[in-house]
């Protein structure tokens, strides 16, 4: 083929698809040492902002020019520092999930699970079994950093997210819930400062609940709610007439799902609701944002990487449910959350 018949591609396209890894490795190697923090509503000079955070000055210096190149940080004539309003994102103070993630998303662990993703589309199962032999849940139990970075991740995708949900779901009718692998608590709390005189549990597995007890104090509702250990493949705290499940079916297989649902089902009051908190995979054509369809897709992706699950469709809930014992009742939206939906599963 003669050159004239090769389209020339979009350097600013093509390039992230293949050196993105580089962008997030600069990005989250700059949170992880602070450095965002440190430069927080002040211009450095390079020598400064290594004393400040104990780093090698040279070497500092093309992190942070790297760091101008994203956008990020702006570099001065004079050779200071300052944070662009991107860079602000990444600061600890700022209240929003972007510290929490980078933090999480360049955890050396996960990436070795991003690494075998080609196993994982070769053979099935996860990348994160490839790479490490188990359940990214139970290693948990023996890496505290990286417990600490997926909790925090999503103690603060949750404390965002919780509001909006209260603010369209009516708990009301309820009057003992349970919030089923609940994490830190932050949507039980919130659920339950919103449904007064409603009791709840939050059940998860250890590694999950250090926060837990701090969290339902800080709210107020440590006095009607408890918090249990366990294991949701097992059992489920027995009685309560509405069971929470936000964004655990999406981590798990269609056979361990029902499992999960099953035991949720024997659990629950007869007149109870099982409510499923969930990203929906709306139909191909009805996306139209490219933006939202690669969030879609990349969530989907990470799903393959680090758990056995996936995103899903409301066809594919229903069916899920259908084989659970349960069926799909009223289908509630978060629209401050695209895709985000409240599905009632109903025993039947
Ligand atoms: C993606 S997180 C969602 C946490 C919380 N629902 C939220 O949305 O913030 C999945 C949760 O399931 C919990 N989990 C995983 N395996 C579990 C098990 N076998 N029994 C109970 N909880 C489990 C994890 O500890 C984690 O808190």
């Amino acid at each position: 083929m003669s050159d004239e018949h090769i389209e020339q591609p979009d350097f600013a396209e093509i390039f992230p698809l293949f050196f993105g890894h580089s962008y997030s490795q600069v990005v989250t190697t700059a949170v992880r040492l602070g450095i965002p923090d440190v430069l927080a509503g002040s211009t450095m000079s390079v020598d400064e902002i290594a004393a400040a955070t104990q780093t090698h000055a040279s070497s500092l210096h093309r992190l942070l020019r790297a760091l101008v190149a994203l956008d990020v940080a702006t570099e001065s004539a004079d050779g200071g520092f300052a944070l662009t309003p991107i860079g602000v994102l990444f600061c600890k103070s700022t209240p929003t999930p972007v510290h929490g993630a980078a933090l999480m998303c360049g955890d050396p662990t996960l990436w070795q699970a991003w690494g075998a993703l080609e196993l994982a589309v070769r053979h099935g199962n996860t990348g994160f079994y490839h790479a490490f032999g188990q359940v990214i849940w139970d290693h948990l139990a023996d890496n505290p950093v990286l417990a600490e970075r997926i909790y925090g991740t999503m103690k603060a995708t949750t404390s965002l997210l919780a509001p909006a949900v209260v603010a369209h779901y009516d708990f009301s009718p309820f009057t003992r819930i349970v919030d089923i692998g609940g994490g830190d608590g932050s949507l039980l709390s919130t659920v339950l400062v919103a449904t007064e005189g409603a009791s709840g549990v939050v059940y998860d597995i250890e590694p999950a609940l250090r926060e837990t007890p701090g969290v339902l104090e800080a709210a107020g509702v440590s006095g009607r709610c408890e918090v249990q250990r366990g294991d949701f493949f097992r059992s489920v705290p027995p009685g309560a007439d509405a069971y929470l499940l936000k964004h655990i079916l999406h981590d798990w297989d269609d056979d361990a799902s029902a499992r999960i649902l099953r035991n949720c089902r024997d659990a629950v009051a007869a007149d109870g609701k099982i409510l499923v908190l969930t990203s929906v995979v709306p139909a191909q054509d009805e996306v139209t944002d490219p933006m939202a369809r690669r969030v879609l897709a990349m969530s989907d992706m990470e799903m393959m990487a680090f758990h056995s699950g996936r995103e899903r469709t409301l066809e594919e809930f229903e069916a899920l449910f259908g084989k659970s014992g349960l069926r799909l009742g009223a289908v509630v939206t978060v629209p401050e959350h695209p895709n985000f939906h409240v599905l009632e599963a109903l025993p039947v």
